[in-house]
């Protein structure tokens, strides 16, 4: 089921992201050569916490960490740890989702560490895009369909392949709620996007195939062929005037033509 937010639940939201945005930018900066993902991971809890809010992966379905930190051919839920030092030319993906009185937000990116080859780059700078492309569809009256589309096409036109068994989600109260929000689709089709929809458009994207396979911890979820993957989320909600607001990017406003 659908849940529709009220404005005062969505500001709620609006608070989350304040947080999470602050936390994920000072993780951002920490990223580089010789420091590990358990270390981010610490550092994520600690200002989750001096903000006021609650880390929500940590026990989320026995996760143990407060981040998930995917590196290189790990496309989601990589678990942090003191053994994986970060090293030059490695991908990170950081992918975080924090509470404040109860009401989520959920946000991930993925940058280099120190110099990356230029294909890790176009794979980055591609998965953002796709993210992109498939907000500009996230209008009311748009359908659910129309925004995985725009993904799926975008990440094949430069020949990249959307990972197809994890999607976005709705949000709120649960960091995962109804509907599915998949990375590609049929225009047209699917949930019609109405105001008060509150949802994590999550492209992950890989430089090879589709196909995953999961970690022995049961965690990790990897690429079957080794090849790289991105990933980049935001929360967003429709707001009343049918146009989606980033939750996770507080300040950011759509450019209007004047
Ligand atoms: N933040 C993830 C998402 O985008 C979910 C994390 S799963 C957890 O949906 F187990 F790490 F919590
Ligand atoms: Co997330
Ligand atoms: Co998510």
């Amino acid at each position: 089921m659908i849940s529709i937010k009220t404005p005062t639940q969505i500001a709620k939201m609006r608070e989350a992201g304040k947080i999470l945005r602050e936390v994920e930018g000072r993780v951002r900066d920490a990223i580089r050569p010789g420091v590990t993902t358990a270390d981010l991971d610490v550092l994520a809890e600690q200002l989750i916490r001096k903000g006021g809010g609650i880390p929500s992966e940590k026990g989320y379905q026995g996760y143990p960490c407060s981040i998930c930190a995917s590196i290189n051919d790990v496309v989601v839920h990589g678990i942090p740890s003191d053994l994986r030092v970060l090293r030059e030319g490695d991908i990170i993906t950081v992918d975080c989702t924090c509470s404040l009185d109860g009401w989520q937000a959920d946000s991930a990116f993925t940058v280099g560490v120190g110099k990356i080859s230029p294909e890790a780059e176009e794979l980055i700078r591609v998965t953002e895009e796709c993210f992109w492309k498939g907000i500009r569809q996230c209008v009311a009256g748009n359908r659910l369909g129309d925004v995985g589309h725009a993904i799926e096409v975008h990440a094949r036109q430069h020949g990249f392949a959307p990972i197809r068994d994890y999607t976005g989600h709705g949000i709120g109260r649960e960091m995962h709620e109804d509907p599915a929000v998949y990375n590609y689709g049929q225009a047209g089709k699917g949930f019609a996007l109405r105001p008060g929809m509150t949802i994590a458009i999550e492209p992950m994207i890989t430089a090879g195939s589709y196909h995953i396979r999961t970690d022995a911890d049961g965690w990790g979820i990897r690429t079957r062929d080794g090849s790289l993957a991105s990933h980049y989320e935001h929360t967003l909600a429709i707001n009343e005037d049918g146009l989606p607001e980033i939750l996770s990017l507080p300040g950011f406003t759509w450019e209007v033509d004047a």
